[in-house]
């Protein structure tokens, strides 16, 4: 990585009345940023703000931490951590974000990216792309509900029209957003088609907030590319991150991990799942991170067969370990069959 773009995302960055110490950002996803996944993030260091999966608005004012599947943190990490929330009405999100800000953590995201049939039905997530109306109309109550930071995650829309997007990007910041992760793909892509990162500089440059960049940063280079090629003020990274949880502390400090970080990351992985859910939990949430630690591999796609395969955590370790014995060959990209 260029020594300028090092610097620039080891700069800090105000996002309304706050501000993160660099410009890498973990993005939310479902199943993956749960309590346990953002510990070992934290354990590397280096990622400014986490994310945690969607929550459902509806039901976080009673959601309790022991036991919720998603709505659980750890103390330590709430100077950094955002609640993304999820939901369609206005006053509904707005009770939700203010139970967020009340536990004290760094902000609220509103998800208006989540192009997933079970979200979108409820009109929900990306749905509210339809009706730009009523997405502003969230973001304007709950900007008001709460004076923590508010971040808006969002897709191109449900055509491919990245002139809407821009509009819908001023509308949202007129209506109080502080930040915006802008995903260059339409609804019906999922994450099939490419995301057209030109549309990010588009955005960028229709806004006065912090835009992060978001959308298939696998490498360095793809790090380097989108924040010179958009201008956009620091980058969000999702798959990557599942499967390389040190990959903010690395590009950050230029460090290149060696084989055995990669399998002391997927133990200490498996350690953390134990401690924070019963074992049943744990083995099937370490299976849905664990293909996209495999995708790194020449022939992960067997290696994660046989953890797909593991019956306890001890049966999954002996996996990795054997897996790590035999010295596999990294692969220069992710393989995209298992970076679903
Ligand atoms: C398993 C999975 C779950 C996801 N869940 C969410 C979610 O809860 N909220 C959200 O806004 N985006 C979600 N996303 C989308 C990611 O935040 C991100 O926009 C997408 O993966 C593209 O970034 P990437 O190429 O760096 O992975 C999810 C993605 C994946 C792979």
């Amino acid at each position: 990585m260029k020594e300028a773009i090092r610097k620039f995302i080891n700069t800090p960055l105000v996002i309304g009345n706050r501000e993160i110490d660099g410009r890498l950002v973990l993005a939310p996803m479902a199943g993956l940023t749960h309590v346990a996944f953002r510990e070992l993030v934290d354990s590397f260091g280096g990622c400014s703000l986490l994310y945690t999966e969607m929550c459902s608005a509806g039901a976080l004012p009673h959601e309790n931490r022991q036991v919720s599947p998603v709505f659980r943190w750890r103390d330590a990490e709430l100077d950094h951590l955002v609640c993304q929330i999820f939901g369609s009405d206005p006053e509904i999100m707005a009770l939700a974000a203010k139970r967020v800000a009340g536990e004290g953590f760094f902000g609220v995201d509103l998800n208006f990216g989540c192009s997933v049939a079970a979200i979108c039905k409820r009109n929900c997530g990306a749905a509210l792309l339809r009706t730009p109306d009523l997405a502003v109309k969230i973001v304007r109550v709950v900007r008001k509900a709460i004076d923590i930071p508010l971040t808006v995650k969002f897709r191109t829309g449900w055509e491919d029209r990245p002139d809407a997007a821009v509009a819908l990007a001023r509308r949202f910041e007129d209506a109080g957003a502080d930040a915006l992760i802008f995903h260059p793909r339409t609804a019906p892509d999922r994450r099939s088609r490419p995301p057209r990162w030109a549309y990010i500089g588009q955005v960028k440059q229709a806004v006065g907030i912090p835009v992060f960049g978001n959308g298939e940063i696998f490498t360095e280079t793809d790090c380097e590319q989108m924040l010179e090629t958009t201008g956009c003020d620091g980058v969000c990274l999702g798959r990557m991150a599942a499967a390389a949880p040190w990959v903010f502390a690395a590009w950050r400090s230029g460090m290149s991990p060696d084989l055995e970080r990669h399998r002391r990351s997927m133990l200490q992985m498996m350690a953390l799942l134990g401690a924070h859910y019963e074992p049943v939990a744990a083995l099937r949430k370490f299976k849905k991170i664990a293909v996209y630690q495999a995708a790194l591999f020449r022939f992960g796609h067997s290696f994660f067969k046989k953890i797909r395969n593991a019956e306890t955590f001890s049966e999954a370790g002996t996996i990795v370990n054997d897996f790590f014995d035999q010295h596999p060959e990294l692969s220069l990209r992710p393989n995209l069959n298992l970076f679903q």
